[in-house]
């Protein structure tokens, strides 16, 4: 039987070609440890270095800017808790949005226990936060703002670089979760203005179990992982350099395509959004903003619909994920959509599609006509 298309790009990617070809020599032989001063450690330790390089060059910043960690989740924690540590004599508030990733939402509650205070801010109903908003939401107090640079959900881009400069203007560290971003968009963090920005490895076609924090030189979150003092002392513990060099080649290879695969999976997810609208009409529904969007993002509502019900008719055909999840006696919308407002007939059938490198004008076709036949059916 063939494969479901994969269309959940956003979920997760698998590793590129390349990704394993620079992974290759850490799995078949150079096992040694970055940290040893012997021969075996001698490539190994110029892995972890040239990837720390890739992963600036694509991030624009000095490669001593860039921390491996184990991914998005970890970055964030890094950032948020390390920051309040860091700066709790100066105040205990964080400014944060209503649809960031569990991984910065509970990192901020987690806080709470210690004395810590957030403020979530609303976004509107294509997903943006309003910088004017955001500076009436300033306090004596306010250490650390955190807004992501897309959404994950619906693909919605901020305007981070307006965001830092309020902060930067008023003395506040600037955090931005690009678990989404680095790779799908540009994400140059002196243009952002950011002084921490999270990277996570497996969205890039890297493996899961592997990230980059960026901290701009001269910020000092608190450290994270004590021990033996690798990443400059950051975050100790043997480095995974078998995923570090796949990162830094992930890297260096989303920005040589950047452009080229920006404009491709635009074309191919217009091409879906269009051919959904042509046949189903005001059934259908984007959210997300139109423009200022990730290009390989399409979270659409399905008006009336059980997101269940449509991924159990086109489940063998086609992989993609639902923005709300059906019980006996309720629907789970997710977050997001909540805090976007999206009605709950929409918000309940919305499924998102994200598009990859690997994604072909065959398979979107296939996926319209699967789709196209699976909603009809289910409208009766
Ligand atoms: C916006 C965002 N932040 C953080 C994460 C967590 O990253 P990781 O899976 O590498 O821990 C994800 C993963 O889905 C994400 O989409």
């Amino acid at each position: 039987m063939a494969q479901p298309i994969y269309l959940d790009y956003n979920g997760t990617t698998p590793h590129a070609p390349e990704v394993i070809e620079a992974m290759r020599p850490f799995l078949e032989q150079e096992f040694g440890n970055p940290s040893s001063s012997h021969w075996y450690g001698i490539a190994p330790k110029q892995a972890v270095e040239q990837a720390r390089r890739q992963v600036a060059g694509l991030l624009n910043c000095e490669a001593d800017e860039v921390v491996f960690t184990s991914g998005g989740t970890e970055s964030n924690n890094h950032a948020i808790k390390g920051i309040a540590r860091a700066k709790r004599e100066l105040g205990n508030h964080i400014i944060t949005s209503d649809i960031e990733h569990p991984a910065v939402l509970e990192v901020c509650r987690s806080l709470a226990e210690d004395g810590f205070e957030t403020t979530l801010l609303p976004v509107d109903r294509s997903g943006l936060v309003d910088p004017i908003e955001l500076e009436k939401a300033i306090r004596p107090g306010t250490i650390l703002i955190s807004i992501m640079h897309s959404n994950n959900e619906v693909g919605t881009l901020q305007p981070i670089a307006e965001i830092s400069a309020i902060a930067r203007s008023r003395g506040i560290t600037m955090h931005s979760d690009a678990a989404q971003s680095v790779g799908k968009v540009g994400v140059d963090v002196r243009a952002l203005g950011v002084d921490l920005l999270s990277v996570a490895g497996h969205k890039l076609y890297a493996p899961k179990g592997v990230g980059a924090l960026y901290i701009r030189n001269g910020v000092q979150p608190a450290k994270f992982c004590h021990g033996a003092g690798q990443e400059r002392g950051w975050r100790a513990g043997t480095e995974n350099v078998l995923e570090i060099a796949g990162l830094g080649k992930a890297c260096e290879i989303a920005g040589r395509d950047l452009e080229g695969q920006g404009s491709r999976m635009r074309s191919l997810r217009d091409r879906l959004h269009q051919g959904l609208i042509e046949a189903l009409g005001s059934a259908v529904a984007l959210n997300g903003h139109p423009e200022k969007r990730l290009p390989n993002t399409l979270s659409l509502g399905f008006r009336g619909l059980a997101a269940n019900r449509i991924l159990e008719e086109i489940g063998l055909d086609i992989a993609a994920s639902p923005g709300a999840a059906c019980h006996s006696d309720q629907v789970d919308i997710s977050h997001v959509l909540q805090a976007m407002g999206i009605e709950p007939e929409w918000a309940m059938g919305t499924l998102r599609f994200s598009l990859g490198r690997m994604t072909t004008a065959a398979e979107i076709d296939r996926a319209l006509t699967v789709i196209i036949a699976a909603v009809r059916k289910l409208k009766g």
